[in-house]
């Protein structure tokens, strides 16, 4: 696919998911580490996201832009509704008002640990691209699945129901992670070439749902135990485009070392 639309650049995007980790001090002393860690020739290749915890996104905002850290803030999740009687829950708007960019939405937590469905990740797809921010659409298999054959099913029907009704120049501007469950916190990661298949697969399938140019449009990131030490090779796969990272996100340092993949290839 990235042979036949040469034209098409995608930046990538290297995300730091933080999960419920890091109160909204420790969150600022995160952010202004990483801040002095990353270059300007950094963020002028890779675009860089981080994902604090709710309580953590104001303070970290007010950092970014006060200290002019060019970072684009996301978050981890919100409720598919603008508004309303959802006790415990922050709708999209708010994120919006917030100055959010990114929005993780279907992580394999959310959907295995707090139930969300399909069709609750197509609403709040839908919801995040209607407060224009971004989707970052996870899909992924467990390893039950992978060994059975039907990995590929399994991110296939995960995509077209996360997709249903969302317009083709909408998914353009998405970003799409493909997590193999059994990959994320274990410290396994997919092989590069295993990787780059199923990176393939989803793009193959955005193009068999969405046409080809949101397909060639879309971000594919990986994510799953990605580390300094395999940033390099995964990032140099062609339809991998970015990385989702969890663990290896919670410190400065590490964290740097895999948006500064280019250096330590
Ligand atoms: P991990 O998490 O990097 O700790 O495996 C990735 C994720 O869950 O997004």
């Amino acid at each position: 696919m990235s042979d036949t639309t040469p034209d098409t650049v995608r930046r990538p995007l290297i995300s730091g998911n933080w999960k419920m980790n890091l109160n909204h001090f420790e969150a600022l002393k995160l952010v202004q580490e990483l801040s002095y860690e990353v270059t300007r020739d950094d963020v002028d290749a890779v675009d860089v996201s981080v994902h604090p915890p709710f309580t953590d996104i104001r303070t970290v905002q007010t950092a970014l832009e006060s200290d002019r850290i060019p970072f684009h803030l996301g978050a981890q999740h919100c409720h598919a509704e603008p508004s309303g009687a959802f006790t415990g829950e922050v709708a999209a708007p708010m994120l919006a008002k917030l100055g959010v960019r990114y929005v993780i939405v279907g992580h394999s937590e959310r959907r295995e640990v707090f139930g969300e469905t399909d069709d609750l990740v197509n609403a709040k797809v839908k919801a995040i691209l209607k407060n224009e921010m971004v989707p970052i659409l996870c899909v992924g298999e467990t390893l039950d699945e992978r060994e059975a054959g039907e990995a590929e099913a399994k991110v296939k029907a995960q995509l077209k129901a996360g997709l249903s009704r969302v317009k083709a120049e909408q998914v353009a501007t998405m970003v799409v992670a493909y997590e193999p469950i059994w990959a994320i916190g274990t410290g396994k990661t997919a092989s590069a070439d295993d990787a780059q298949a199923m990176c393939q697969t989803v793009r193959s399938s955005l193009e068999a749902t969405h046409g080809e140019d949101a397909a060639a449009s879309a971000r594919v990131q990986y994510g799953g135990s990605v580390k300094p030490i395999n940033a390099a090779e995964l990032m140099g796969q062609p339809d991998i485009d970015g990385a989702l990272v969890g663990g290896a996100s919670l410190e400065a340092e590490t964290f740097a070392k895999i948006i500064q993949y280019r250096l330590h290839d």
